[in-house]
């Protein structure tokens, strides 16, 4: 079931800049989801938290599998069940990525390029090589593909 921020905070959708207790809601989904990870090969959990436009915070962890390229990623789990719940018309304003062992790890190619399909203005929130990081799925994406 999805949180709804934006009945909390109304303004929330006009503000560029996040507030620092969203942001802080979003890293807890993210962890709290980590801990139903599917990971027995890499033993590495993953968890992701998005914030759309509509207030609403949807959170996927990782999904591995013994054939291991069916692995599915905590950040595409997250959209993938925002669609299923909302449809495809789901603006992502936030990302925020987490993983059990602390160690830097930002969205994959693969979950970038699904990240910018729904969220081209999106702000991600990860774990960088020097500490916590945000960046625009621009800078992680530059020329992100779109059908012409
Ligand atoms: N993984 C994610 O879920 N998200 C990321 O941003 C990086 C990697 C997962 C995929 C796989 O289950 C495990 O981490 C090791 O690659």
């Amino acid at each position: 079931m999805a949180l709804d921020l934006a009945s909390r905070n109304p303004t929330l959708m006009r503000k560029k800049k996040l507030p620092a207790s969203v942001t802080a809601r979003l890293m807890r989904s993210a962890k709290e989801v980590m801990k139903n990870a599917h990971a027995p090969y890499s033993k590495f959990r993953v968890g992701a938290a998005i914030l759309l436009a509509n207030g609403k915070v949807y959170s996927g962890c990782n999904v591995e599998n013994a054939s291991y390229g069916m692995t599915n990623c905590a950040e595409r789990t997250a959209i993938f069940s925002a669609v299923a719940e909302l449809g495809p018309k789901i603006e992502i304003l936030a990302a925020a990525v987490v993983n059990d062992q602390g160690v830097p790890c930002s969205p994959c190619g693969a979950c970038r390029q699904v990240i910018y399909e729904f969220g081209p203005d999106a702000t991600i929130f990860f774990q960088g090589t020097g500490g916590p990081k945000q960046a625009h799925i621009t800078e992680l994406l530059p020329e992100g593909f779109r059908l012409p």
